[in-house]
């Protein structure tokens, strides 16, 4: 009933929209398709890049030492702008991109010497300051030029903004200068371009994108695994520690739970790509008895549990602190855990 209320309504906008086409006004997908875009400017995920300038971190105050080096990030005028300094000399840049918008911790991409640098401090939203970047701590810099970051490889800056901009990649290059910042409607639904183009041109389009709720569960995992990483690429990869708990797809996969064709165990089944994730425990009970109620009788033994009937990811999902990142992450190895357990991995 829902959806053929919503097609409806979805048709209806194509009509009016239609009626508006001549004007060549620009129409865009949220105009049509108003279920998933309702939220979709509060998803982490949109917001997974922003201008520099625009990132919401204090203006000024931001510094940090690590021996001889001294960080701070300031806003100049309408930029934001990172320095370095050793007891002579100073190294300070524009800086370009903020990535991540500071769920945990947000890290600046500038141009230095003609490359781009991913910087050696990080702001944190817990200790609402800098601290070393997420793996910068294994590496002491030796000299001002060093301390400054990571110089990024071609490939690399190519991988971090495909990751969290839309369009970045254009004929296997990065287009920084036309991309649109974080994870929107085209980046998942690729084919989309083709169908709004349809739109704009003719108010028919020819093909209809790709239905990505027709994924099967493991298509799905590997979907999202392209920048949360895939099972495969983490059993391959590493990190074979605590750290890969920030791979959802890889930790589900080992779950118990997990079955490669079963609905209800999909990213889906508790994420709306479309929104935020929901951070309430009890919104997730429903989905854990889908499988565990006793009732549904069809799956090989998922048991029910006889310590509690609800907020079951609170002992099942535990959250794994990461001090580094200053965050504690979901695990998504739905598991018992028993005082003095050993992370597995
Ligand atoms: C002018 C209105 C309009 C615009 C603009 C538009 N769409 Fe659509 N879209 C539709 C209609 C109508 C359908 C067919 C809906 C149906 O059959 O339920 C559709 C189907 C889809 C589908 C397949 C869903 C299905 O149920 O088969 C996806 C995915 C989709 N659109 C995504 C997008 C994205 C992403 C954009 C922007 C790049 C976009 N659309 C722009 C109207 C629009
Ligand atoms: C194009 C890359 C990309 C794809 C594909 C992708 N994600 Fe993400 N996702 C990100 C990035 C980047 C972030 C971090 C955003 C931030 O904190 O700035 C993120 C964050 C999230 C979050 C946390 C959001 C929050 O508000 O804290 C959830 C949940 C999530 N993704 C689920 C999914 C699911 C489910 C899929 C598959 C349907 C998926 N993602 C596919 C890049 C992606
Ligand atoms: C992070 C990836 C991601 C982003 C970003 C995203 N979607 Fe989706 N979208 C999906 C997935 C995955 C599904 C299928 C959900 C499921 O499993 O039921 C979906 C489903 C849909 C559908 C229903 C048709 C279908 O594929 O089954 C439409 C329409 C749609 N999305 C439009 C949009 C629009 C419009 C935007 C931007 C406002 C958007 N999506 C952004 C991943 C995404
Ligand atoms: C393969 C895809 C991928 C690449 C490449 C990538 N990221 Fe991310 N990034 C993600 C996803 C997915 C998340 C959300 C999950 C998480 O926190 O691990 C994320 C989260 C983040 C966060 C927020 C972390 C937090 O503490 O919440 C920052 C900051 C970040 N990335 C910066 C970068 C920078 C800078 C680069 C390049 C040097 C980069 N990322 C490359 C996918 C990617
Ligand atoms: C697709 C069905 C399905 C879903 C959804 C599901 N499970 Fe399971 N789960 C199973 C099956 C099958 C097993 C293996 C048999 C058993 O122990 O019940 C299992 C095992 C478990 C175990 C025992 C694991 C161990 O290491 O012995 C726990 C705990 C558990 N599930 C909790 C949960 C929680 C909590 C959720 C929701 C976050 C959930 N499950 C969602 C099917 C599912
Ligand atoms: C207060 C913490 C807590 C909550 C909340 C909780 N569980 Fe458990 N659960 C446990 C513990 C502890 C065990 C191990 C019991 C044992 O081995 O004697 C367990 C065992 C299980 C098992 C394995 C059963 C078996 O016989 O092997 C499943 C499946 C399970 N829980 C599912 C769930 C589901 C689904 C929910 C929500 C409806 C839930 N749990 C809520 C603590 C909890
Ligand atoms: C059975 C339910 C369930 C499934 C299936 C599931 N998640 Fe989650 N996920 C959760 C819960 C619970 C949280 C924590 C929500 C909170 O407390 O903020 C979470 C949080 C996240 C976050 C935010 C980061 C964090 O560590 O809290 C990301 C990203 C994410 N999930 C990605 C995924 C991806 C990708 C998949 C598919 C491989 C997936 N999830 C499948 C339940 C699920």
């Amino acid at each position: 009933m829902k959806s053929i209320l919503h097609a409806a309504v979805v048709i209806f906008l194509a009509l009016v929209q239609a009626t508006f086409a001549d004007s060549a006004k620009v129409v865009t997908c949220r105009q049509c398709h108003r279920r998933e875009s309702g939220q979709f400017e509060e998803s982490g995920m949109t917001n997974a890049l922003v201008l520099a300038g625009q990132a919401e971190i204090p203006d000024s105050g931001l510094t940090f030492r690590q021996g001889p080096f001294f960080y701070n990030i300031e806003r100049r005028g309408n930029q934001r702008w990172y320095a370095v300094r050793d007891g002579k000399n100073t190294i300070s840049e524009p800086i370009d991109w903020a990535f991540g918008l500071g769920v945990a911790g947000q890290t600046y991409v500038f141009r230095h010497n003609s490359a781009w640098y991913e910087g050696r401090v990080s702001y944190y939203r817990e200790i609402n300051g800098l601290d070393l970047t997420v793996g910068a701590r294994l590496e002491v810099p030796g000299s001002l030029e060093e301390a400054v970051g990571r110089r990024l490889s071609v490939r690399a800056s190519i991988e971090c903004f495909d990751c969290h901009a839309t369009g970045a990649l254009r004929d296997g290059a990065l287009h920084t200068e036309s991309l649109t910042p974080g994870v929107q409607c085209q980046r998942c639904h690729a084919d989309a371009d083709t169908h709004l183009a349809g739109f704009q041109q003719s108010n028919k389009p020819k093909t209809l994108p790709r239905r990505l709720s027709q994924l099967t569960t493991e298509e799905l995992s590997d979907f999202c695994g392209q920048c949360h990483r895939t099972w495969s690429q983490i059993a391959s990869d590493g990190p074979q520690n605590i750290n890969n708990v920030r791979f959802q797809p890889y930790r589900l996969t080992n779950s118990k739970c997990y079955d490669s064709i079963d609905r209800r165990i999909r990213c889906t089944a508790c994420h709306n790509p479309h929104s935020d994730v929901v951070h309430s425990v009890g919104f997730y009970d429903s989905r854990c008895l889908a499988c565990h109620s006793g009732h549904t009788g069809n799956e090989e033994g998922a048991k029910l549990c006889k310590v509690a009937s609800q907020k079951c990811v609170s002992c099942h999902m535990p959250k794994i602190r990461i001090s580094d990142a200053h965050n504690a992450f979901t695990d998504h190895w739905i598991r018992v855990v028993k005082p003095g357990d050993l992370y597995p991995i």
